[in-house]
């Protein structure tokens, strides 16, 4: 069987696929949106800050596990980001984790089950017993895309081909590798793991998955909120590189509700940077009123700009954005009110050969103040930054 180069092909089939989770979700009745995007302060496990009054986060950005399965060299770079996380969890014993995305690169998994390979990366923090979220990157549900003259019959991925018979496009035609899809990451990290804080978003955002909010909760009350983290996925992969018009106006409804008067301080998450990340680039050296250590490639931006950054800027809350996706890049920059940092390159997969380390977030309840730095590999930190105080 020829793999199909045929583009149109591979969109005809995700669209497929698509419809096909869309119908199976209606059949099962799920609650309304506004209720799974949330978690509530009814839930069994909230996140809470310790009684000494800090909360940290630590952010694992671009891990790529799963490359070059079939040499040495690819499993070898998995076992080099376990250890790199391992390192920054211990030194560091974080409250949370945050899995900024590209936690795998499907395109290079020449098995249809990247979930085996998110587990891989999740690990480290689940066995420490530290709860954790994540969001999308660009790669984690791409289909695998090497030519299939690489392998050896035996070697030969699995092809997958359409089994809805109503369909009329010829079988060999239709059949293409499949990457695994952005609801199945994330459905089987959920139920496979008591520590995940993961959620699948509200459907009327998909094919963007990873929309959800986390509360922070005080110290001494935990109904009562001290800070909000907004994830939001920044697509790429089996669609466009954008945070689509809905999104945005997802958050502005959900914040509004939320949080009315702007009284909490908010936290975003994202992959990808967008265009505002490019206007406050520094030019060369890194310059106050940037902090960091790394300004080594152009910003990647997202494909459009759909009005989220007219949302965060008009919010007073807001204090940071943190995206991942540019493995060269590990500063933060002021933009309006709010900042923008980039997360450090974690994984050993993925571009780059820059020392890998992680980016930590501290808060303090009262008065709430946030801080931020980077630890590396090995030990050493800087970067440190006063985001709010
Ligand atoms: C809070 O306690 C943790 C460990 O229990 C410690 O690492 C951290 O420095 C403390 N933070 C503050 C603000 O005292
Ligand atoms: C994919 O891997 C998960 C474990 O992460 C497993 O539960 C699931 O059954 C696997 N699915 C397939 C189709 O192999
Ligand atoms: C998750 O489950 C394990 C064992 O099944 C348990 O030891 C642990 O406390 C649970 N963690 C949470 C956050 O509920
Ligand atoms: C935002 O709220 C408005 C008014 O309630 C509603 O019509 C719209 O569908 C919501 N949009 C999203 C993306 O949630
Ligand atoms: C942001 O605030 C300005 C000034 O109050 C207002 O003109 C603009 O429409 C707001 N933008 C959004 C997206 O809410």
């Amino acid at each position: 069987m020829e793999m199909p180069s045929n583009r149109f092909t591979i969109l005809y089939f995700t669209f497929i696929f698509f419809l096909f989770g869309f119908i199976v979700n209606i059949a099962n009745g799920h609650e309304s949106p506004e209720k799974i995007s949330i978690l509530g302060t009814t839930d069994p496990k909230p996140l809470q800050f310790s009684s000494n009054s800090s909360f940290k986060i630590a952010l694992f950005a671009d891990l790529h596990y799963g490359e070059n399965a079939w040499t040495d060299w690819g499993p070898q770079q998995d076992v080099n980001s376990n250890r790199v996380m391992s390192t920054v969890l211990d030194l560091e014993k974080p409250d949370f984790v945050v899995y900024l995305g590209d936690l795998v690169t499907a395109n290079n998994l020449a098995i249809p089950n990247a979930s085996l390979y998110w587990d891989m990366a999740i690990s480290p923090t689940r066995t420490r017993g530290i709860p954790w979220a994540s969001l999308f990157g660009n790669h984690d549900d791409m289909a695998f895309e090497w030519p299939i003259e690489w392998f050896t019959a035996s070697g030969i991925p699995q092809i997958r081909c359409p089994s809805i018979s109503s369909c009329s496009v010829s079988g060999d035609e239709a059949c293409s590798f499949r990457g695994t899809q952005r609801v199945e990451l994330m459905n089987k990290e959920i139920q496979q793991n008591n520590g995940s804080y993961s959620i699948n978003g509200p459907q009327n955002l998909w094919p963007g998955v990873s929309n959800y909010v986390l509360q922070v909760s005080s110290s001494s009350d935990s109904k009562s909120a001290v800070a909000l983290l907004y994830f939001l996925d920044s697509g790429g992969g089996s669609y466009p590189e954008v945070i689509s018009t809905a999104q945005a106006r997802w958050f502005q409804n959900i914040s509004q509700e939320l949080n009315p008067q702007s009284m909490l301080p908010e936290i975003i998450f994202w992959h990808i940077p967008n265009a505002a990340y490019k206007s406050v680039a520094p030019k060369s050296t890194i310059q106050q009123p940037c902090v960091g250590s790394i300004n080594l490639e152009a910003v990647a931006a997202q494909q459009s700009e759909n009005g989220i950054m007219d949302f965060l800027v008009n919010r007073t809350s807001v204090k940071a954005v943190f995206v991942g996706h540019n493995h060269g890049l590990d500063w933060c920059c002021p933009y309006s009110k709010l900042w923008l940092c980039f997360a450090r390159h974690t994984g050993y997969g993925g571009y780059g050969t820059w020392a890998r380390g992680a980016r930590i977030l501290e808060m303090t309840e009262q008065p709430f103040s946030l801080k931020s730095w980077i630890r590396m590999e090995d030990g050493s930190l800087h970067s440190e930054v006063v985001l709010s105080s």
